[in-house]
C-alpha cells in the first residue's frame, strides 16, 4: 500500500501500557496505518518482544520503561518523544488493571489508593503533560481506555475501586474535550467489555466466560483487535468531529444490562 493511502502516516504516538495486549494490539495497527510508535509500561522488559516485532516490519519505534503514577517519570517520557519524534499527535493510555476482585467492604485503604492511581492518576499525568505539545502542532488525538465496568453495575465481577476510575476517566475526557477543542485536539474514551488478552486468558474461567458470552449479544468475546480498530478510527483524521465521547466495544452487553 503506498505511504499516501496510509491513515496515520507522519503521525506520533505515545501508547501506555504497551507490555498488555489492548495496547500491543493497537501498536500493531498504528504501525501498519504509518506511525511512529513511543511504547512505554512498567514492565520495560515485556516492551522488548513487540519492539522487535514491529522493527523488523520496518516500522520506527521507541520503547522507554515508565511508573506512570509519577508526574517525573510522564514528563521525562513525553519530553523525550518529543525531542527524538520532534512531537507527539497522538496519545493512547492503555495502562490500568486492578489486582483481584473484591467486595466493597473488602477493599482496603491501600488497595484502594493504588487502583484509583493506576486508573486514574495516570490518565491526568500523561493527558496533562501532552496537551501542552499538541497544542503547539494544533492537533492531536487522546484516546483513553475506560471499561464497561465504568458503565454499569451489572457488567460482570469487576470491583468498586476499578470501576470508579473508569467512569471516572469517562468524565475527566469530557473535561479534556471540552478545553483542547479548540486547539484541533479530540479526547475521547474507549470503554471495551472483556477482552481476551493474554492476562485475560490466563484469569478468565470457562464458566466466566460462559457467563459473559451468553450476556453478549455478538455472541462472543473481543478480541485485542477488536479494540485496536476502534481506537485507530479515533486517532485518525476520520474521527475528527467525535469528542468528548465514550465509545462501548462490548458486543452489545451494555445495552442488556
Ligand atoms: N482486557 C480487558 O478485558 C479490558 C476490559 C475493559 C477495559 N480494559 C482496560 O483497557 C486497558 C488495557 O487492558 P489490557 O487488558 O490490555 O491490559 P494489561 O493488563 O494487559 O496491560 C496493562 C499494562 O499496564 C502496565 N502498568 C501497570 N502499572 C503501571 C504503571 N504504574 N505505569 C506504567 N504502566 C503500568 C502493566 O505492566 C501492563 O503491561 C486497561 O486500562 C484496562 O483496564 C481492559
Amino acid at each position: 500500500m503506498a505511504n499516501a493511502a496510509k491513515r496515520l502516516s507522519g503521525k506520533r504516538a505515545l501508547v501506555t501500557g504497551a507490555a498488555g495486549g489492548i495496547a500491543q494490539a493497537t501498536a500493531r495497527h498504528f504501525a501498519e496505518e504509518g506511525a511512529a510508535l513511543l511504547l512505554t509500561d512498567l514492565d520495560s522488559v515485556g516492551l522488548e518482544p513487540i519492539v522487535e516485532e514491529l522493527q523488523v516490519k520496518g516500522a520506527s519505534v521507541l520503547a522507554s520503561g515508565a511508573d506512570l503514577t509519577k508526574r517525573a517519570e510522564v514528563d521525562e517520557l513525553v519530553q523525550n518523544g518529543k525531542k527524538e519524534f520532534g512531537g507527539l499527535d497522538i496519545l493512547v493510555t492503555c495502562a490500568g488493571g486492578y489486582n483481584a476482585y473484591a467486595n466493597f467492604e473488602d477493599i482496603n485503604e491501600d488497595d484502594w489508593d493504588r487502583t484509583i492511581e493506576l486508573n486514574l492518576k495516570t490518565v491526568y499525568l500523561c493527558c496533562s503533560a501532552i496537551i501542552p505539545v499538541m497544542k503547539q502542532a494544533g492537533w492531536g488525538r487522546i484516546i483513553n481506555l475506560g471499561s464497561l465496568a465504568g458503565r454499569s453495575t451489572s457488567a460482570g465481577s469487576s470491583p468498586a475501586h476499578y470501576a470508579t476510575a473508569k467512569a471516572g476517566v469517562s468524565m475527566m475526557t469530557q473535561y479534556i474535550a471540552k478545553d483542547v477543542a479548540p486547539f484541533g485536539i479530540t479526547a475521547n474514551t474507549v470503554a471495551p467489555g472483556t477482552t481476551i488478552t493474554p492476562r485475560v486468558r490466563n484469569v478468565l474461567t470457562p464458566e466466566k466466560e460462559t457467563q459473559f458470552v451468553a450476556r453478549t449479544p455478538i455472541g462472543r468475546l473481543a478480541e485485542p483487535d477488536d479494540i485496536a480498530g476502534v481506537i485507530t478510527f479515533l486517532a485518525s483524521e476520520e474521527s475528527r468531529y467525535i469528542t468528548g465521547a465514550t465509545i462501548d466495544v462490548n458486543g452489545g452487553r451494555l445495552m442488556l444490562t
